[in-house]
């Protein structure tokens, strides 16, 4: 949960939560056309729901913040997207959707951010994804609240008249990268981005408008500083397919003598698959000797 300044200084400042994006676009960025998506990809659907909906306290729910276009794209009887609450932003006094349960509606993005912090939805509420759309995306998806970016990247052009930024990748980098899939002829990938540094412009406002010579904290990359990451996507780092396979090996493997004395445990045909169109996984592995005469040695050979 970051703070905000209400623009008094001697008032407290105003919590508000941070969130993460989900977002679909063609290689040109483009998000939309006529007020719809301009293709159909029944796996991405099932991703959007299945990230949206997904919490690990079957007790809470999640919101989903989006523009009001947004929501009127989606078909009446869909909306409000069920089992999330459903966060619509107008400018507008007069868009007057109340009656639905499961909506509020906020004049900024601020106002809908400082609403989800506060009593009773920091207790409800477990994560906030901003779905959209185009306005949206422009206002939320560089700015320091955003903590990752799950972006369907399709592969080709699509006629489109709606647009999201560009990703700034001095501040975000990949965290995940699915295998491609293939659906009505259009070849597409899941990404993950994570936050990993300050922007520029952020760093300059910590430090007093100086540059500072040391490094921010958030430049060390820790797997474990990511752990508001869905599980489904926390988990798919290569880390944790690294980490599953060792612990496959020690529950699974074969013990055989070796010639050392100590015991080898060794499991054979173990694969570990990487999308490296994007991310290129490096182990560095430590191997631990644990000399006690009723325990083997454990020792993990990376090629
Ligand atoms: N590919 C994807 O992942 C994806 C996701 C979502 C949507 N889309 C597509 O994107 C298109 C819609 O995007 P869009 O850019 O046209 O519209 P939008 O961002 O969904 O909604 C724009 C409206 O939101 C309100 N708004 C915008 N910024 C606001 C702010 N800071 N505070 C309060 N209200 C604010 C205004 O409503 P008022 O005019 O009522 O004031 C504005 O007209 C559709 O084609 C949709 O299918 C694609």
């Amino acid at each position: 949960m970051a703070s905000v300044s209400n623009g008094n200084e001697n008032a407290q400042p105003v919590p508000q939560c941070t969130y993460q994006i989900v977002v679909a676009a063609t290689r040109d960025l483009g998000i939309g056309k006529d007020g719809k998506l301009p293709w159909k990809l029944p796996s991405d659907l099932r991703f959007f729901k299945e990230i949206t909906l997904t919490t690990s306290d079957s007790g809470k729910k999640n919101a989903v913040i989006m523009g009001r276009k947004t929501w009127e794209s989606i078909p009446r009887g869909h909306r409000p997207l069920p089992g999330r609450l459903n966060v619509v932003l107008t400018r507008s006094g007069s868009f007057d959707i109340a009656t639905a349960e499961n909506v509020v509606i906020c004049g900024s993005m601020t106002s809908a951010l400082q609403l989800l912090a506060a009593s009773p939805y920091c207790i409800s509420i477990e994560k906030v994804f901003v779905i959209g759309g185009g306005q949206i995306f422009r206002e939320a998806l560089n700015a320091p609240d955003c903590d990752a970016i799950h972006f369907t990247e399709i592969e080709i052009s699509i006629d489109c008249d709606t647009f999201m930024p560009v990703i700034d990748s001095s501040v975000f980098q990949p965290w995940y990268s699915s295998f491609p899939v293939v659906e009505n002829n259009i070849r597409y990938s899941f990404m993950t981005y994570v936050r990993v540094r300050n922007s520029v412009v952020e760093c300059l406002n910590q430090n007093n408008d100086e540059i500072s010579d040391q490094k921010p904290d958030t430049d060390k990359f820790e797997v474990k500083k990511f752990s508001f990451l869905p599980k489904m996507i926390f988990q798919s780092h290569e880390e944790y397919l690294y980490l599953r396979m060792v612990q496959d090996i020690i529950d699974n493997g074969t013990l055989k003598d070796d010639r050392t004395g100590t015991g080898t445990l060794s499991k054979f045909g173990c694969q570990m698959r990487f999308n490296l169109r994007k991310t290129f996984p490096l182990l560095t592995t430590k191997v631990r000797h644990v000399y006690h005469s009723s325990i083997p040695t454990y020792g993990v050979l990376c090629n």
